[in-house]
């Protein structure tokens, strides 16, 4: 495979991120994983996927003190994404989450933050906090998560809430539901989505149609996963693993050049959507 650049994709603050990163999920769960983990990340950023995604939820701060020790010494290397709970989602709560959030990360600013999911906290209000955040240094831009498009009609309507700097929710292959409305209007607005759980944790590849495809490219099927996300505009892909090969395998999907016949196979095995459906979840 030859050794393409990332793409990369700018974010409304104009800091430029690549299209492929690294999820988190599930990472500081168990000690006699962490070794793995953390060299599992280190060797991603050194293939170029320094945008790192985790969140104070996974591992209830543990997948945070991961990518503490492996950015630890290069930090200016990485892209650091974290989110924050719903309801640590009001005014003084954000900031404080944002804290213990630094702290495990061991940095002074966490480059994107989001809302990991809408709660019961006016929207204006964690703009604001999040405002702040940024007014402090805290974080550099601020986003959401798990936002439909109605969600996200409000959030530009609050007072700051056009200054959101992503949206990240659930896509891939087998749940294209966004493809209707929520990603043509985040294109629309230079909002970047980024895909969360691109291989649907790994349960679409087994699929027939993407083993075919991935044989017919020398690829494999997450490597197929992954290129028909990075093939859309304006979207951020952020498969998760534990595995330096994996991490290795997951970076060449790039380099992927899947025919207009592969691709018209793929979307008859799973169709993109003909009307809306409601955002899903994982
Ligand atoms: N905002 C949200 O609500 C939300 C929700 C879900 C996920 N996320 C974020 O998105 C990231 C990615 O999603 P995800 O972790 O749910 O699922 P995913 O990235 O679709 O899949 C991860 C699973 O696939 C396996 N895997 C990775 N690369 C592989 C490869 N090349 N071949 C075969 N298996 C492979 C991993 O196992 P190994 O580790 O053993 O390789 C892991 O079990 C998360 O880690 C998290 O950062 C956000």
């Amino acid at each position: 495979m030859q050794d393409d650049a990332i793409p990369i994709i700018r974010l409304p603050n104009n800091a430029e991120v690549p299209a492929l990163g690294q999820g988190t999920w599930n990472m500081g769960e168990k000690y006699s994983a962490e070794k793995r983990e953390v060299e599992s990340l280190r060797a991603g950023i050194d293939l170029g996927m320094t945008l790192i995604d985790t969140a104070e939820m996974y591992a209830e701060g543990g997948a945070e003190k991961i990518v503490g020790e492996a950015i630890r010494g290069r930090r200016e290397e990485v892209f650091l994404v974290s989110k924050v709970y719903p309801w640590n989602a009001g005014r003084t709560g954000v900031i404080e989450a944002c804290e213990r959030s630094l702290s495990r990360l061991g940095v002074d600013r966490i480059d994107l933050y989001l809302l990991h999911w809408r709660g019961d906290y006016p929207l204006a209000e964690t703009v604001e906090a999040f405002e702040g955040l940024k007014a402090s240094g805290k974080i550099g831009a601020w986003g959401v998560s798990n936002f439909d498009t109605q969600d996200m009609e409000e959030l530009l309507d609050v007072p700051g809430g056009r200054n959101v700097a992503a949206n990240q929710v659930l896509y891939n292959l087998s749940r294209r539901g966004i493809e209707y409305d929520l990603l043509p209007w985040c294109q629309q607005r230079q909002i970047p989505v980024m895909a969360y759980s691109p291989i649907e944790q790994g349960r679409i590849l087994h699929h027939p149609e993407l083993i075919r495809t991935a044989k017919a490219n020398q690829a494999t099927p997450a490597q197929v996963a992954l290129a028909f996300l990075l093939e859309r505009d304006g979207v951020i892909v952020i498969p998760k693993t534990s595995s330096a090969a994996r991490a290795a395998e997951n970076r060449d999907a790039v380099s992927l050049d899947i025919t207009d016949e592969d691709w018209a196979a793929l979307d008859a095995a799973f169709p993109p959507p003909v009307r809306k459906k409601p955002l899903e979840m994982l």
